[in-house]
């Protein structure tokens, strides 16, 4: 059997720069190598309901959020099946079945489900629909038999889990379920992008993002509000370049090239040494940083504009790519029943 990607987001918010870093230009080299039969990019809002049961419509406005900026990222969807996860009933039935293949105490070792609880204070309040939806992401994963997952590494123990599942199932029914592997962005900085205010995590609630829908003046403002070197406050001091977040994102997206287009060094490393020796103030580097975002995020709010003004457009490549998914997800659903003995009209 030949690769299959799949891979996907939850709608609870815009996509921001960490997305982009982390995933979604992976996501995009992976479609343009076109080393693969078939891949799949499905927006989960089933999962996302499992802690936002009680607010579908902060889902439902981000759903459509997150398939433009799909789009405007470059993902083909003459390549990529778009698709979304509520419309595919036979995944929902697979983690039915898969759930007789996991123990709770499992589910509640799991270090990625541990953190969320954490985070999200659920205690001993858990919803069993949260506590489960690694299950449900096994389903999503083996139902369109996807060997390839390009996700960031807060995934990997969901992705261990599916395997357990996997290798259960084959064990109990008989071989019919392939294991996958993640396929993770290999600059170690641009997994976990920061937040412009220094926080290890870019998210929605800290408010601390730079988004891809963006305008230049939200970026230029957030650019602007950066935190660099507190101790550097005279231009002539010299400044800490480590954990100074205009540096940090520098180093993950800045060529030299593009450095010595915006600013007067040849490279990000010449920079740098003037930083730290003093001389170079927070507004140049900010500004060299802003045009260097700036060409990133220009083409892809372009691309963007033209989707919005063309929704009907996007509402057929989902429309069309969920119709793909549902009859893919069948085949494998048939084959699931057939396995454990319950295709009793077939
Ligand atoms: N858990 C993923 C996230 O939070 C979303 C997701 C759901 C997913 N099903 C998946 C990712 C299957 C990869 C494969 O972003």
């Amino acid at each position: 059997m030949g690769n299959i990607i799949l891979t996907g987001d939850r709608p609870t918010g815009r996509l921001h720069l960490g997305h982009y870093v982390g995933s979604l230009r992976n996501r995009v080299k992976l479609q343009n190598e076109g080393n693969y039969d078939e891949m799949y990019v499905m927006i989960a809002d089933s999962q996302a309901l499992t802690d936002n049961f009680d607010n579908p419509k902060k889902i439902q406005d981000n759903l459509h959020e997150v398939i433009l900026d799909y789009l405007s990222v470059g993902l083909n969807p003459e390549k990529v099946t778009f698709f979304i996860q509520s419309e595919v009933n036979a995944l929902t039935t697979l983690t039915y079945y898969y759930m007789n293949l996991v123990t709770v105490s499992r589910l509640q070792r799991n270090p990625t489900i541990k953190t969320e609880i954490k985070l999200r204070g659920f205690d001993e309040s858990v919803p069993a629909g949260f506590l489960s939806y690694p299950v449900s992401q096994a389903a999503d994963i083996t139902g369109f038999n996807a060997n390839i997952i390009p996700v960031g590494d807060d995934q990997l123990p969901l992705l261990e889990q599916t395997n357990e599942i996997v290798r259960s199932f084959n064990r109990i029914y008989g071989e019919t379920l392939r294991e996958c592997e993640a396929y993770l962005e290999k600059d170690e900085k641009a997994q976990r992008l920061p937040g412009i205010d220094g926080n290890a995590k870019m998210s929605k609630s800290l408010g601390n993002g730079i988004y891809l829908a963006d305008t230049p003046e939200e970026v230029y403002k957030k650019v602007m509000s950066m935190y660099t070197d507190p101790d550097h406050i005279k231009i002539e001091d010299p400044g800490k370049v480590e954990g100074n977040m205009v540096f940090t994102y520098l180093d993950v997206f800045a060529t030299d090239e593009q450095i010595s287009k915006y600013s007067d060094f040849s490279s990000l490393e010449e920079m740098k040494n003037q930083y730290r020796s003093g001389g170079l103030g927070d507004v140049k580097i900010k500004k060299v940083l802003y045009e260097v975002l700036e060409e990133l995020l220009e083409p892809i709010r372009e691309k963007r504009k033209y989707y919005e003004e063309h929704m009907d457009e996007v509402e057929k490549i989902l429309k069309e790519g969920t119709e793909k998914a549902i009859s893919k997800a069948n085949e494998t659903l048939a084959n699931v029943k057939k396995a454990i003995g319950i295709d009793y009209f077939e």
